[in-house]
């Protein structure tokens, strides 16, 4: 392609004004591209702010239906849930148990808030004495295909309390696979798969583990999470979980990994997400906090870019107050 060039061209002719720049805008974020994650506790009446995340509370059941409320009042319409459960144990029971904190919050919102679009991510972290994401070899190693079956059990379960989408987060190979065979076989054939197919061991999760209370307790996941340094592994990572039946493929953490989204998203044209993660959630607050950046104005760019990049879709703890700001812009 051929383009003019100075004093022919002029790019600032089509900035001059806000009508002109819109009518050029090739990103418009909306909050209905947002998914909001949430936090689900035991007890009543418990609303615990994270410490190292500010703003984002851990909740019990009974006031998921208030907080649904706000958030579709706010147009906001599909949450991710995590459980922290009340018993953890080395083969974590609840995480597939019907009676799981999660099964519960799932049988609570679809009954008092029918509007919201429930996702529920599938892992054994927050439920495993030793905060690894499967079960544990004599070796302490996470056994794969074991881990398998305890996944499939897991998602099988949320589907059976009414999940509208289940999101499996182990990064175990064949997990995508695995959890279809097992859905379809119970009749779920209609529960879409939200792989986070390409999910890198990083450092991005730490207030994550506040917040879930799901840090290792001993050793690390780069024995299943992906190296950093690595963008072809990711799109091969996404490839096969789509092979295996993925409905929507994922990259997190979302700013450090921008280039791998845009590349997942040209290469297969599929459903993508990016997640924008609890430690890029906490840097935002606490500059913003020292009045050292415009938060509203970092955090929309922030999320625009994710767009730009190519997600369809973003998880972000800034769904609340981005859909506040969206909506305040839209009226201005
Ligand atoms: C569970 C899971 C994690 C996150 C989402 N699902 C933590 C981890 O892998 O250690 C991180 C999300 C965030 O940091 O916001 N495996």
């Amino acid at each position: 392609m051929q383009y003019g060039s100075f004093p022919f061209y002029r790019p600032r002719r089509m900035r001059a004004t806000e009508v002109a720049r819109q009518l050029i805008r090739e990103t418009e974020l909306s909050e209905r591209d947002f998914i909001y994650p949430v936090f689900v506790r035991p007890g009543k009446g418990e609303r615990r702010e994270v410490p190292s995340m500010p703003g984002v509370f851990q909740l019990s059941v009974d006031l998921l239906a208030a907080e649904m409320k706000e958030l579709l009042r706010l147009g906001v319409r599909a949450v991710l849930l995590f459980g922290l459960p009340e018993h953890k144990d080395e083969c974590g029971s609840e995480a597939y148990s019907d009676e799981g904190i999660v099964q519960h919050a799932v049988r609570a919102i679809r009954a008092q808030a029918p509007d919201m679009y429930v996702i529920t991510d599938v892992c054994m972290c927050e439920y495993t004495s030793h905060g690894h994401c499967g079960k544990l070899t004599d070796a302490g190693e996470v056994d794969n295909d074991a881990t398998l079956e305890w996944l499939a059990a897991e998602a099988v379960s949320h589907a059976r309390a009414g999940a509208h989408m289940v999101a499996p987060s182990d990064m175990m190979d064949g997990r995508v696979r695995h959890l279809r065979a097992a859905l379809d076989a119970e009749g779920f054939t209609h529960v879409p798969i939200m792989s986070y197919s390409t999910k890198y061991a990083s450092g991005f999760y730490g207030p994550f583990r506040d917040a879930a209370e799901s840090a290792p307790s001993f050793g690390d996941r780069r024995a299943y999470q992906m190296d950093p340094a690595n963008a072809a592994e990711g799109v091969r990572e996404a490839a096969l979980d789509i092979a295996e039946g993925a409905d929507v493929v994922m990259v997190k953490p979302a700013l450090s990994y921008l280039d791998v989204l845009h590349r997942v998203k040209s290469e297969f044209a599929f459903p993508t997400v990016a997640y924008n993660v609890s430690g890029e959630y906490a840097m935002v607050k606490a500059a913003a906090q020292n009045g050292w950046i415009d938060e509203q104005r970092v955090v929309l760019e922030l999320l625009t870019s994710m767009k730009r990049a190519g997600a369809d879709m973003i998880i972000t703890y800034h769904a609340k107050d981005a859909a506040r700001w969206l909506r305040e812009r839209g009226r201005a």
